[in-house]
């Protein structure tokens, strides 16, 4: 998904950077992400938290959510014999 209209900056653009270490100042720096119009830079932020390493925690409840979330399919309980 486009985070930053105006650069053409994806959420997974910013999340691979911010795996990498870097934060929101160096991401924007990096991509120009929030340089514009700052329309996106809160989206941007949390994108930045979520997959920050120094946060572990939030990616743990992003995968939480994910699972969660009514797009996965249920488990079935298995058929008794
Ligand atoms: S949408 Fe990112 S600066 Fe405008």
């Amino acid at each position: 998904m486009i985070v930053c209209v105006c650069r053409r900056v994806s959420d997974r653009e910013i999340a691979r950077h911010a795996r990498a270490g870097m934060d929101f100042d160096d991401i924007q720096f990096e991509l120009g992400v929030a340089t514009q119009c700052g329309q996106c830079e809160g989206c941007a932020r949390d994108v930045v938290a979520q997959c920050s390493a120094t946060q572990p925690v939030a990616a743990i409840q992003l995968a939480s959510s994910i699972l969660e979330s009514r797009v996965w399919p249920a488990r079935q309980p298995a058929a008794a014999a």
